[in-house]
């Protein structure tokens, strides 16, 4: 557990998330502060938490020795430039979870060059099963990537990318990927209605599915392809529906569909960093 005081800037789902996974860690309630313009939000995370709260984000970051970004990305530059007028010494580390917003962006509302970690989180993290993707810039110590990843894995699985620009293909792969696998669900639970089963059946048999597959995806050895192959008895019923899901160009549609995710978030990071 970091020792130091962690100030998150904004209250919403994804702050709540972060908060509830560290306090389930062992973390200090009292060394986290929260700050939000809604105090009806915060009296409910004193109440659950017993966190420190406060209308003023000047005052949550005074004394912090991490500030976690967690504002929507249309008031990121106003709530960073307001931030920048009260840093003290030493500067805090910046974590920042805002989908789409540059490091360079974040730096120049700031004022300066502080050690900064950008994060991709996606929507699991508010259940500690997020996949989160970090990114550092060069002023940033191993401490203090080691801090910002003790923060973060509060929301799930963490990894380090070298290069910041493959923060759009992380937005396009788990970034949105949640969605992806929640539309094949509710395709698959409507089949098992048609096919007439229990609407409930059919949602429950669709969900412990997707999560048995990903529990074997992850806890074994073997590749996606591999497992596909193993289940795949030749003549059986996987290859006769595996068959129609191929001839209907699933390769190239999913590819189709990540890759249009990938422009628009390289195209939504270029329009935020004009704010
Ligand atoms: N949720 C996700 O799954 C997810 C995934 C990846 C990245 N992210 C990123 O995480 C960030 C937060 O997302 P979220 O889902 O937690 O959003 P959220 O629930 O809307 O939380 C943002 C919070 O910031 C508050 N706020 C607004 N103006 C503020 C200000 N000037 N100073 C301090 N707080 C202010 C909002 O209050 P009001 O509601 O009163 O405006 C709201 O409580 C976003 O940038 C998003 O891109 C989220």
């Amino acid at each position: 557990m970091t020792q130091e005081t962690i100030a998150f800037i904004g209250g919403g789902n994804m702050a709540t998330s972060l908060v509830a996974g560290l306090i389930a860690d062992g973390q200090d309630p009292q060394g986290l502060t929260v700050s939000d313009p809604d105090p009806t939000k915060l009296e409910g995370l004193a109440r659950r938490f017993g966190v420190r709260t406060t209308r003023d984000n000047t005052e949550a970051a005074r004394g912090a020795g991490l500030l976690v970004l967690c504002v929507k990305p249309q008031v990121a530059s106003r709530v960073c430039r307001e931030l920048s007028l009260s840093l003290g010494q030493p500067k805090p580390l910046f974590v920042s979870v805002i989908a789409g917003i540059r490091e360079e962006s974040i730096q120049q509302w700031l004022g300066e060059s502080l050690p900064l970690v950008r994060a991709m989180p996606n929507t699991p993290a508010m259940i500690q099963s997020g996949a989160i993707v970090l990114h550092a810039t060069p002023q940033t110590s191993e401490y203090q990537r080691d801090q910002a990843e003790t923060v973060l894995r509060a929301g799930g699985l963490t990894l380090w990318v070298e290069c910041e620009e493959q923060m759009d293909a992380v937005t396009a792969l788990s970034g949105s990927g949640p969605a992806y696998f929640f539309l094949l669900m509710e395709i698959l639970e409507q089949a098992g209605i048609d096919l007439g089963l229990d609407p409930e059946h059919a949602r429950l048999l669709t969900i412990q599915t997707a999560l048995g597959a990903a529990r074997m995806a992850m806890e074994v050895d073997d590749s996606p392809q591999e497992l596909r192959e193993r289940v795949t008895s030749p003549g059986g019923t996987t290859e006769h529906a595996l068959n129609i899901l191929n001839s209907g160009g699933i390769r190239s549609l999913v590819t189709k569909a990540v890759s249009a995710a990938h422009e628009r978030s390289k195209e939504l990071s270029r329009l935020l960093a004009r704010e």
